[in-house]
């Protein structure tokens, strides 16, 4: 019976059979997507799948997650919350705006919220930040997981309008969004190029291939440069 926390609030779990990441359960007793609870030493944990999440599979490529037990977190594309709820977890004295713009998808996200106070689900366009400005205030992470032609400039728009100074960003980029036929290695660079270059201040400090979990994905990890006022 193992519990390493590989990152702040990610764990890797081995109990019997059950090998894998997890988080620690904000709800104990009750999952979220028919995902395996796993108590171990008293404490309950949810098994996270990387082949479900893009955030997994990023942490188990060993990336930084630079998400804290208080940190304020954006989350832009939550879909129906399956990693959401693992952010949630991770974050138990901070808060997730989980953003998503289909009104059909969204609902068992809201549904979560009333089990789950530090989530605030926002029905958006993540192209539209100032749709979300009296909700969402300045914030010490973006995870961005999108699906769309210009993820980088979704990203750097909501940046430009939340992202504390010294902040992070966690982008998935999904090649076949951008371009159907251009070879992804190109897409990857021309996003990136598009993140380092704006005048938002980032540095990309990482970026790995999330195959085999999501083929043809590129999960990037970019700070915000600290501006002195
Ligand atoms: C790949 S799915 C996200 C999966 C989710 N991150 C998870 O791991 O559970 C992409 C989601 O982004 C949403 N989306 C795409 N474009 C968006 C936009 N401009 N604003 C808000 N949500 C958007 C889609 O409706 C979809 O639910």
């Amino acid at each position: 019976m193992v519990q390493k926390e590989m990152s702040d609030g990610i764990f890797n779990i081995t109990k019997g059979s059950r090998r894998g990441l997890a988080t620690k359960n904000l709800d104990p007793g009750a999952g979220v997507y028919g995902e395996k609870l796993v108590t171990i030493e008293g404490n309950e944990y949810r098994m996270w799948n990387p082949k479900r999440s893009k955030l997994a599979a990023m942490a188990l490529k060993r990336m930084r997650i630079p998400i804290r037990h208080d940190s304020r977190v954006l989350y832009l594309g939550a879909a129906s919350g399956t990693t959401v709820s693992h952010v949630s977890d991770m974050v138990p004295d901070g808060v997730v705006y989980a953003v998503e713009f289909s009104a059909r998808t969204i609902r068992d996200l809201v549904q979560m919220c009333e089990r789950r106070s530090n989530i605030v689900p926002i029905l958006a366009d993540a192209t539209h930040p100032s749709s979300y400005a009296h909700i969402v205030g300045p914030v010490d992470v973006i995870f961005q997981d999108v699906a769309q032609p210009n993820q980088a400039k979704i990203a750097i728009i909501n940046a430009r309008r939340f992202l504390k100074n010294g902040g992070h960003l966690l982008l998935s980029i999904k090649a076949r969004s951008v371009d159907t036929v251009a070879s992804p290695d190109k897409i990857f660079k021309e996003e990136i190029r598009t993140l380092e270059a704006d005048d938002v201040g980032f540095h990309v400090s990482n970026r790995q291939d999330l195959s085999p979990f999501h083929e043809d994905h590129m999960g990037v990890v970019a700070e915000r440069k600290i501006v002195k006022e």
